[in-house]
C-alpha cells in the first residue's frame, strides 16, 4: 500500500473504527472450516437482496402507483424504456429466487439444528426477515395491476375477513377500501418501496450481527469456540477474508449464471415465475377461472384450503395457514434432540425431516392446482404430516437414537 493509502487509512481509524471493523468482521472472523454446499445460501441472500434493491430504483422511475395506469406503465417499461425488460425480468426472476435462496437457508438449519442454542435469536431475527420477505412479494405482486394481481390481493385479504370480530374493519385497513381499489395499490407501493425494504436492511444487519456474536454452526453442529490455538483462535475455523469470501465468490458465479439463464431464456418459467394471466389487465369485473398464488406461497395456501370451513366461515383454515408459517419461530424449544446435525441423529429425526420435505412440496404443487375432492384428500394428509414434524417434535427428538458427536470437525 502507498505510504498516502496508509496514512489516509491511519487517519479514519483515528476517527472511526474502520481497520478493527475489519479484523473482527473479516480479516480476523474465523468461520469453521467445514462448510459445505449448504452454507452457500446465506451470502446468497445478501446478493438477491442488493439485485432487488437496485433493480427496483430503476423500475421505479417508470412505474406508476395509479389503479389507471399502473398496467400500462408495466408495459411501457418492458416495451419502450432502454433496458426496462431486463430490470422487469431481474426483478420477477429476484422476487422467486430469492425464496429458492431462502427456503434452501432455511433447510439448511433443520439439518444441521442451526436453530439450537445458542443461535435461537439468530433463528427467530431470521424468521422476522421471512415474514417480512412474504410481505414485500405479497404487495409487489399487486403492483403490475393483472388479472393475478388483482385477483390474488382480493382473495389473501378477504381472509383477513373471516378473523372474528375485528375481521371487516380489518381488511378494510388493509385495502383501504370495501375492495382492491386505487387505494390499496397506493398503500401497498409505500409499503413495498419504502417501509419492508427498511425494516428488511434494519433485520438483516441485525441476523448479521446476532450471526458474528454467536459464531456460525457447521455440518457436524458442534461448536468449533471449545478449541482455541494459543492466540484465542478457535482451531476449526479459518479467516472469513480472504478463504471464505473466495468460496462465495465461486457459488456467486453459479449462482449468475442460472439466474442470467433464467432471465435471458426462460423469464416466465412456464407460468412459475410470471403468470400467464398476469400479462392482461386486472378487471374488478371478471374473476380468473382459477386464481392460485406464486408458488412460494402455494404450500401454506394448499393447507389453507384442506382446511373445511366451519359455519360458512374459512376462519379456521386461516387459522392452520397462520400456525404452519409460525410455527417455525417455536423449533429451537421444540426440538429435544441431544445432537444437532443430521450426521448424528437417528433415523426418526431423518425419517420426519424427509416426510416433512414431501409434505412441503406436495403441498407447494397441491397449492397450484385447481383444487378438486381427490386433491383436497391429499392436500390433508400432507398437512397433517407437515404439522407432525412440528409437534411430534419434542417426542421423537427425544427418543431417537444418536450417534456420539465428534470433538472436532470432521470434514475439511
Ligand atoms: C434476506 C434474508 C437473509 C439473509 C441476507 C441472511 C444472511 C445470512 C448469512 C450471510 C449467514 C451466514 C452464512 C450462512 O450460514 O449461509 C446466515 C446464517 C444464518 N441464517 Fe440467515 N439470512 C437471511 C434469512 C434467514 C432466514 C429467513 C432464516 C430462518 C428463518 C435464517 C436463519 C439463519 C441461521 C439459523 C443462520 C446460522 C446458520 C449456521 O450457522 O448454521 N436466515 N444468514
Amino acid at each position: 500500500m502507498s505510504h498516502l493509502a496508509t496514512k489516509l487509512i491511519a487517519w479514519i481509524d483515528e476517527r472511526f473504527p474502520l481497520i478493527s471493523t475489519w479484523k473482527e468482521h473479516l480479516s480476523e472472523y474465523y468461520a469453521p472450516r467445514n462448510f459445505n454446499f449448504w452454507y452457500f445460501f446465506g451470502g446468497l441472500a445478501l446478493l438477491v437482496l442488493v439485485i432487488q434493491f437496485v433493480s427496483g430504483i430503476f423500475l421505479t422511475m417508470n412505474y406508476k402507483p395509479d389503479a389507471a395506469q399502473a398496467f400500462a406503465s408495466v408495459e411501457y417499461i418492458m416495451r419502450d424504456v432502454q433496458g426496462g425488460w431486463v430490470l422487469r425480468y431481474i426483478h420477477s426472476t429476484g422476487a422467486s429466487m430469492f425464496f429458492v435462496v431462502i427456503y434452501l437457508h432455511m433447510f439448511r438449519s433443520l439439518m444441521y439444528g442451526s436453530y439450537r442454542k445458542p443461535r435461537e435469536l439468530l433463528w427467530i431475527i431470521g424468521m422476522v426477515i421471512y415474514l417480512a420477505l412474504m410481505a414485500e412479494a405479497f404487495m409487489g405482486y399487486l403492483l403490475p395491476w393483472g388479472q393475478m394481481s388483482y385477483w390474488g390481493a382480493q382473495v389473501i385479504v378477504n381472509l383477513f375477513s373471516s378473523v372474528p370480530y375485528i375481521g371487516h374493519d380489518l381488511a378494510i385497513l388493509i385495502r383501504g377500501d370495501y375492495v382492491v381499489s386505487d387505494s390499496t395499490l397506493n398503500r401497498f407501493f409505500a409499503l413495498h418501496v419504502i417501509a419492508v425494504p427498511l425494516l428488511l436492511i434494519g433485520i438483516v444487519f441485525l441476523h448479521i450481527v446476532a450471526l458474528h456474536a454467536v459464531g456460525s454452526n457447521n455440518p457436524d453442529g458442534i461448536e468449533i469456540k471449545k478449541h482455541k490455538d494459543a492466540n484465542g483462535h478457535p482451531l476449526d475455523g479459518i479467516p472469513f477474508f480472504p478463504y471464505m469470501v473466495v468460496k462465495d465468490a465461486v457459488a456467486t458465479v453459479v449462482f449468475l449464471i442460472v439466474f442470467c439463464s433464467i432471465i435471458f431464456f426462460a423469464p416466465e418459467i412456464n407460468g412459475y415465475f410470471l403468470e400467464a394471466n398476469n400479462f392482461v389487465p386486472g378487471n374488478p369485473m371478471k374473476t380468473p377461472e382459477h386464481i392460485a398464488p406464486v408458488w412460494y406461497f402455494t404450500p401454506y395456501y394448499a393447507i389453507l384450503r384442506a382446511i373445511p370451513p366451519l359455519f360458512g366461515s374459512q376462519f379456521p383454515g386461516v387459522v392452520a395457514m397462520g400456525v404452519a408459517t409460525m410455527i417455525f419461530f417455536a423449533l429451537p424449544w421444540l426440538d429435544r434432540g441431544r445432537v444437532k446435525s443430521i450426521r448424528y441423529r437417528g433415523p426418526i429425526y431423518k425419517t420426519f425431516l424427509a416426510a416433512f420435505v414431501v409434505s412441503f412440496i406436495g403441498l407447494g404443487w397441491l397449492g397450484l392446482l385447481p383444487s378438486t375432492p381427490t386433491y383436497t384428500v391429499i392436500a390433508r394428509v400432507l398437512s397433517v404430516v407437515y404439522f407432525a414434524f412440528f409437534f411430534l417434535m419434542p417426542w421423537y427428538t427425544k427418543i431417537d437414537k444418536c450417534k456420539p458427536e465428534p470433538d472436532r470437525v470432521t470434514s475439511t
